[in-house]
């Protein structure tokens, strides 16, 4: 048996508690990770309110990423080796199966707390902006909700392939975290909308969306002639009245959804080693790259966790230690 956050029935935070259940036994293609560390990631909020069930097939337990140490499965991986895990749920507990090709190796500079929180917003973020949105050099790329997990790792890529970063966010602390990490230009979004100062910027050859609804208008106002927008969430809803996509069309643009959980193992296989063949982890090595975490709690703090996501307070991961 192994202790794991279980929510018993949706609703607040209230509803996580720390149970036994039993380990996990990997499949013929998986591996068990003992996990040392895992993250905290906005979907987690969602499924805990019953918003976001998990694929069918996969734990209920939430947690998408993890570090550890190989415990077991596929010969892939010796025992021990230090690992991050790509999951579709199951971080929140002591072991976690997972696909033997969602699986990275640690780069050796990091702890087991900065490698937790590598994974989803770093492959979200490579999977946004080359995967799909093929962003190239000196291209000028819009970043809403900057100072979020994935905004940040979203900054740093782009910066990396030197491409122009303008991003959005809400707080002064935020907006100095956007440019420590190298934003070209940091917009407040409480003081009035992006727009005149994206058009000033150039407009947006692409666009990095997780808050959808209220900014969908002024999005479609600064898109470049070929941009790509590319949606991976609705922090501020989905719906929206009277969209012109006519206005989208004339530009030549591509609207692209994306989302990594439903995904079939190929895809999500295929997004993870283009990104390690790309380097990616070697510039962890280096040190050009940063996994930023904001806390590290303990399991046992789950809860407060989830509220401090919730409330908007995190710059960066928020970090669980399981061991
Ligand atoms: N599709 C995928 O594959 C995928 C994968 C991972 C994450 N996601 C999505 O990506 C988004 C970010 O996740 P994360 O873990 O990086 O989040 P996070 O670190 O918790 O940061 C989210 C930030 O977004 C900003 N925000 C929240 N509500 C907003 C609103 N209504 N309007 C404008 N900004 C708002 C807040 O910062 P400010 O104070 O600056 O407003 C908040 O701190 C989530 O929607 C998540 O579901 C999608």
């Amino acid at each position: 048996m192994m202790r794991a956050v279980k929510c018993l029935g949706t609703g607040g935070v209230e509803v996580m508690k720390i149970s036994q259940i039993p380990i996990p036994t990997p499949g013929p293609n998986e591996v068990l990770i003992k996990v040392h560390a895992t993250a905290l990631n906005r979907a987690d909020l969602l499924q805990r309110r019953g918003l976001y069930p998990p694929p069918p097939g996969y734990t209920d337990i939430l947690g998408l990423e993890c570090s550890g140490e190989i415990s077991g499965g596929h010969e892939k991986w010796p025992l021990g080796t230090r690992v991050m895990g790509f999951l579709r749920g199951g971080g929140y507990a002591e072991y976690v199966t997972v696909h033997k090709d969602q699986v990275l190796p640690i780069p050796s500079k990091l702890s087991y707390t900065q490698a937790a929180g590598l994974c989803e917003v770093f492959l979200t973020a490579y999977k946004c902006l080359f995967y799909l949105g093929k962003g190239k050099e000196q291209e000028k790329v819009l970043v809403h909700a900057g100072a979020s997990g994935v905004g940040l790792a979203l900054i740093q890529l782009a910066k990396w392939k030197n491409l122009q970063v303008f991003t959005t966010c809400g707080s002064s602390d935020k907006e100095k975290a956007c440019k420590d990490l190298g934003a070209d230009f940091v917009w407040n979004y409480k003081s009035g909308s992006f727009l005149p100062a994206i058009k000033n910027f150039g407009g947006a050859d692409l666009i990095m969306d997780s808050v959808g609804a209220s900014y969908v208008s002024d999005n479609i106002s600064c898109l470049n002639k070929n941009s790509r927008w590319i949606i991976y969430g609705f922090l501020s809803g989905s719906k929206v009245k009277d969209i012109d996509f006519a206005k989208i069309f004339a530009k030549l643009s591509t609207l692209h959804f994306t989302s990594f959980r439903a995904r079939s193992d190929e895809f999500r296989n295929d997004v993870i080693s283009k990104f390690i063949a790309d380097g990616v982890l070697e510039e962890f090595e280096n040190g050009r790259m940063k996994s930023i975490i904001y806390k590290e709690l303990g399991i046992e703090d789950v809860q407060s966790g989830h509220l401090i996501m919730e409330k908007n307070e995190n710059i960066g991961k928020i970090v669980l230690r399981i061991i």
